[in-house]
């Protein structure tokens, strides 16, 4: 079969990959794809993710089985809506079901009334009750805008202070437009985070196995929040008990609560987790895969993900198995300047070693040449006996091929390292 995969960056380069183990995928297409994914025989389409009437046109042309969502702005646009309608098969929530991820107050109010642990918080639209409950809650406090803002709308706030001037920037000067006119001030949860992620139709959930983003730009988590610029997995820090209970007390009741809603939820559901001394506590849900979590989970699933992804469209159930040994470590190296004005144009070495996999995202053509044109440019996975060893087969690369005016962490994975 043919499928297409809508989105452009390392997550939907590492999704079109595992699509393309399957003996059952001919073709994966990618809208608009990157070109570094050509290196993987993955066709990207000159579509454009929100053109949802060029999209079901090609889908239709083309006759693609089914198209799967990589990124969270198109499930929020609708897509899942308008190819249903158009009668086309597609893997992913609804615009209402997307809301878990789009809306901080709905998700909120979805975890309160289905006993989901998760920071206490309210939800405030006008900036002198939000300020008195900084006052009088103190600091450290998080001030989360309420829709989407690209990875930037949360300030965790060390002082009262600056607390108050993150509200103030939200509510009054519509910093981030409509997605910061409803703020979430946050109680801070002290602990390591972790990112759980499940398969999901109805009120079915398969777990996948943890994860641990990097989200902060420089080494020991220094520096502005980026979209994440690393990840590994299995995370041993993390006890199994944390993980079962983040299973039974996050994933399953935030499936049937969205069920009993009126909003029944089909994708992948991202639980953002803390590890606190209470047990665990959601931070935030996401409606589809992460990036750059994708990058290391994947590559650990043993099961064929099309037939995944075909049984769960069919409404069977699927059993999941996992690589149990080892360590899968991802390493992004971005542009000099990201998450603020960044460098592009500048060359993307090859990389021809057998034991590395590489996933493109911030990339263009230039005349043959694979260029820097976005942020996070592209990510380095390895698969090693222990997390030393695949940092190693990293690290020895991307000093071997260093490329200019970038930057990457030199410590993706050293957290589970001293924690031992
Ligand atoms: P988010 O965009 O919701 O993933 O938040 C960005 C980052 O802010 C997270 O990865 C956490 O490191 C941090 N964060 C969010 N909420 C909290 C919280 N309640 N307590 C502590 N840290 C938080
Ligand atoms: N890695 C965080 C996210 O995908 O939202």
């Amino acid at each position: 079969m043919k499928v297409l995969l809508i989105g452009s960056g390392g997550r939907e380069h590492a999704i079109a990959k595992k699509l393309l183990e399957s003996p059952l995928v001919e073709t994966v297409y990618c809208a608009p794809g990157n070109p570094g994914m050509k290196k993987d025989a993955i066709q990207p389409v000159e579509i454009m993710e929100t053109d949802h009437r060029k999209l079901i046109a090609f889908a239709k042309e083309e006759g693609v089985a089914w198209t799967f969502v990589g990124p969270e702005i198109p499930l929020l646009n609708g897509i899942v809506d308008d190819f249903m309608a158009a009668g086309l098969s597609i893997f992913g929530p609804t615009k209402d079901a997307a809301l878990i991820e789009g809306s901080k107050s709905f998700a909120k109010d979805l975890m309160a009334q289905f006993n989901i642990p998760t920071a206490e918080s309210q939800t405030f639209t006008d900036f002198s009750q939000a300020k008195t409950y900084i006052e009088q809650k103190g600091a450290p406090i998080v001030v989360k805008a309420d829709g989407l803002a690209a990875g930037k709308g949360v300030v965790v706030a060390m002082s009262v202070q600056e607390a108050i001037g993150a509200t103030f920037e939200m509510l009054e000067k519509d910093r981030f437009g409509a997605s910061g006119q409803r703020v979430v001030i946050e109680e801070f949860l002290n602990g390591e985070e972790f990112s759980l992620l499940a398969f999901v139709r109805d009120e079915n959930v398969y777990p996948m196995v943890i994860s641990q983003d990097h989200k902060r730009a420089y080494n020991g988590d220094e520096g502005p929040n980026t979209g994440g610029m690393g990840a590994y997995t299995p995370v041993p820090q993390i006890p199994e008990t944390m993980i079962e209970e983040a299973i039974e007390n996050v994933l399953k009741p935030a499936a049937k609560g969205m069920k009993e809603l009126g909003r029944p939820f089909t994708g992948i559901l991202y639980a953002g987790m803390i590890a606190t001394p209470q047990g665990p506590k959601v931070i935030e849900f996401n409606a589809r895969f992460g990036d750059p979590e994708t990058q290391v989970v994947l590559p650990r699933l043993k099961n064929d993900l099309a037939q995944v992804i075909n049984d769960l469209l069919q409404g069977k159930s699927v059993d999941l198995t996992w690589e149990t040994q080892g360590y899968r470590v991802g390493v992004v190296v971005a542009a000099e300047g990201y998450p603020h004005d960044y460098q592009t144009g500048m060359e993307i070495p090859n990389f021809s070693e057998d034991d590395l996999s590489l996933c493109y995202a911030g990339v263009k053509d230039d005349k043959g040449r694979l260029v820097g044109s976005g942020g996070r440019l592209y990510l380095i996975e390895a698969f090693g006996e222990t997390i030393e060893e695949a940092q190693g087969k990293i690290y020895k690369t991307l000093k071997d091929k260093k490329t200019d005016h970038t930057f990457y962490r030199m410590d993706i994975g050293t957290k589970a390292l001293l924690n031992k």
